[in-house]
């Protein structure tokens, strides 16, 4: 991607889940006043808009196609998750269950699927300036965003806030098999051919075990302050 000088200033913030970049960047963009892409939320969309029309979610051309044509709308919500339409319908919730992260992840894998997603997600590229979550922001979307940071937490500490966020919502879970399922989709992630989960080499990496999601958010202004126009 070519950005001329005028270009809109974009942050890519990436990382696992659990390492709290969905939360991270949201306040990162309230406090900049600045637009918020969550990618995931897209793949999540198209996930739910190929089961939705029954498509094969092993059919990389017919999901790319899907991926181009969906009429998927956001819109920008700093204070809570973005609500997200399929044509005339709210689908907010629909990408939030178990079912649709299943579809997000399997069309995610499809080479295609991410290149027809592409324009779509740079498009949030827009004045006074964006903050971009997701897993491949720095390295694919917007190789050459001003600041990028990469977000950790060890898994059994993700596997912790996971399971504090599943017994909030009521439901039981067992913390051994959470950390269990964490440490294998870290390695699938890490380790698949297309758009890996891995730092940009220009990314500065946070730590955010035994941060605060303040502290954490404060470096990130803090790094991003010379950004502001
Ligand atoms: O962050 P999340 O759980 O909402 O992401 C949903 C799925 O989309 C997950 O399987 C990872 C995938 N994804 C991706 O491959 N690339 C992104 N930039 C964002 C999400």
């Amino acid at each position: 991607m070519s950005q001329s000088p005028q270009a809109a200033p974009v942050i890519t913030i990436d990382g696992p889940s659990g390492s709290g970049k969905g939360t991270i960047s949201r306040a990162v963009a309230r406090a900049l006043g600045w637009h918020f892409l969550d990618s995931g939320a897209l793949y999540r969309a198209v996930g739910v808009a190929a089961v939705r029309g029954g498509a094969d979610l092993a059919d990389e051309q017919a999901l790319a196609r899907l991926a181009l044509d969906a009429d998927i709308r956001f819109e920008d919500r700093i204070d809570s998750e973005p609500h997200v339409w399929l044509g005339d319908e709210d689908i907010s919730a629909d990408i939030r269950t178990e079912e649709a992260g299943q579809a997000a992840s399997k069309v995610a894998a499809q080479p295609a699927v991410r290149a027809a997603l592409l324009a779509k997600q740079r498009a949030f590229q827009v004045a006074p300036g964006l903050v971009a979550d997701g897993r491949d922001m720095g390295t694919i979307v917007f190789p050459e965003a001003e600041l990028k940071v990469f977000l950790t937490a060890s898994a059994e500490e993700r596997a912790r806030r996971r399971h504090k966020q599943l017994s909030e919502k009521g439901i039981t879970a067992i913390l051994p098999a959470l950390l269990r399922e964490i440490e294998e989709r870290d390695l699938r992630d890490r380790t698949r051919s297309v758009a890996p989960l891995v730092p940009a080499h220009d990314a500065r990496t946070i730590d955010s075990t035994t941060q605060s999601i303040d502290a954490v958010v404060a470096i990130v202004l803090a790094w991003a302050a010379p950004l502001k126009r």
